[in-house]
């Protein structure tokens, strides 16, 4: 049975799904209010006002952490310590050697360790990865995301660990390896010291390489990932209702004899479909997989460590 804590914005997206899977059993947060509200609407979960009681709660086997980002690593390490399953949410800590710590710790204690990646259970970059591992796309080159939005405009947290943690996540999922080179670059126009602008480009053993655009200021709302195969080139849309996936049959064919420039092929474009699943809900589903002992629960934690290297070495880019 799981436990969720953190009430604030996103856990009660986690305690409403868990609750509808029928293996929601407790609540914990630090403030009082949350917690009457959220009482009211769970009767039959037992609420929890510390960390500590719901780790003490022997009816609880599995954690689910939904609390501000520094708080992420200490409560895993703990949850973990204490013997439970961790559901951390993105990104699961803030350093490489945070998260190599917690990845050794689930690994001792055969315990499972899942970030909280919403966008690898999305179907639409979940038929992304399959028309890659299909062989669909032909050899992948490159990939690039676009997330920007003159939205919510955080101040706490810069554009990289806000909006790039999940195009990372999805970027290192397709190629399934491990960046090289890490580089990026950004400016902190509106919060000094919050970047609000950057660009990142990343480049993988096998020579593929990526970049991610990721911005507060800018006019277009854009939430898209283009994958350019040799074969044919895709493209996931977030922002499309009925278009999320559109597969392009254009690429560099044949040189020509004249000028050996490149000829290009130009055929047709379709739009697969692609259920309309909540993500969430596979996410949470996957996780209560994993914790009956279904799947690899040390490949999706070491996949989760992956991320968070990227992101810090990124970040070290970043300020360098
Ligand atoms: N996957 C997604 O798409 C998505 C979307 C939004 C937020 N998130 C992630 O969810 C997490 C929470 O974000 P949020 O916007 O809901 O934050 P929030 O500040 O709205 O809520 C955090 C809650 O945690 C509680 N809390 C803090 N420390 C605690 C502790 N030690 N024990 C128990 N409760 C504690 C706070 O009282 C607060 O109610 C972040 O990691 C964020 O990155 C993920």
């Amino acid at each position: 049975m799981i436990g969720v804590t953190g009430l604030g914005y996103w856990g009660p997206n986690l305690a409403r799904n868990f609750d509808d899977l029928g293996v929601l059993s407790a609540l914990c947060d630090l403030d009082p209010e949350l917690r009457e509200r959220y009482a009211a609407r769970y009767p039959n979960a037992r609420m929890h006002a510390s960390f500590d009681d719901l780790l003490a709660d022997d009816g609880v086997e599995a954690i689910v952490i939904a609390t501000p980002v520094p708080t992420h690593y200490a409560l895993a390490r703990a949850a973990l310590a204490a013997g439970k399953h961790v559901l951390v949410e993105k990104p699961p800590a803030m350093r490489a050697a945070e998260i190599d710590e917690l990845v050794e710790l689930a690994a001792e204690r055969d315990l499972v360790l899942m970030p909280g990646h919403l966008l690898l259970y999305h179907p639409g970059i979940r038929k992304l990865k399959q028309l890659i591992d299909d062989g669909e796309l032909g050899d992948v080159l490159c990939v690039y995301c676009n997330r920007q939005n003159l939205g919510i405009v955080r101040t706490n947290e810069n554009a990289l660990w806000s909006l790039g943690v999940h195009d990372l996540s999805v970027i290192l999922y397709l190629l399934d390896e491990e960046p090289e080179i890490c580089v990026a670059h950004g400016r902190d126009f509106l919060t000094e010291g919050v970047e609000d602008v950057v660009f990142c480009y990343l480049r993988f053993p096998s020579g593929k390489i990526a970049h991610m655009h990721l911005s507060w200021l800018d006019p277009h709302k854009m939430r898209r990932i283009t994958v350019v195969g040799r074969e044919k080139m895709v493209v996931f849309d977030d922002m499309e209702l009925e278009r999320k996936v559109t597969i392009y049959e254009k690429a560099p064919w044949k040189r020509t004899d004249s000028y050996g420039e490149w000829q290009t092929r130009s055929g047709d474009i379709s739009i697969p479909k692609i259920p309309t699943d909540e993500p969430l809900k596979l996410e949470c589903q996957e996780f209560i997989r994993l914790v009956r002992g279904e799947g690899d629960r040390r490949k999706v934690a070491e996949d989760g460590a992956r991320v968070v290297r990227a992101l810090d070495r990124l970040t070290e880019s970043l300020r360098g």
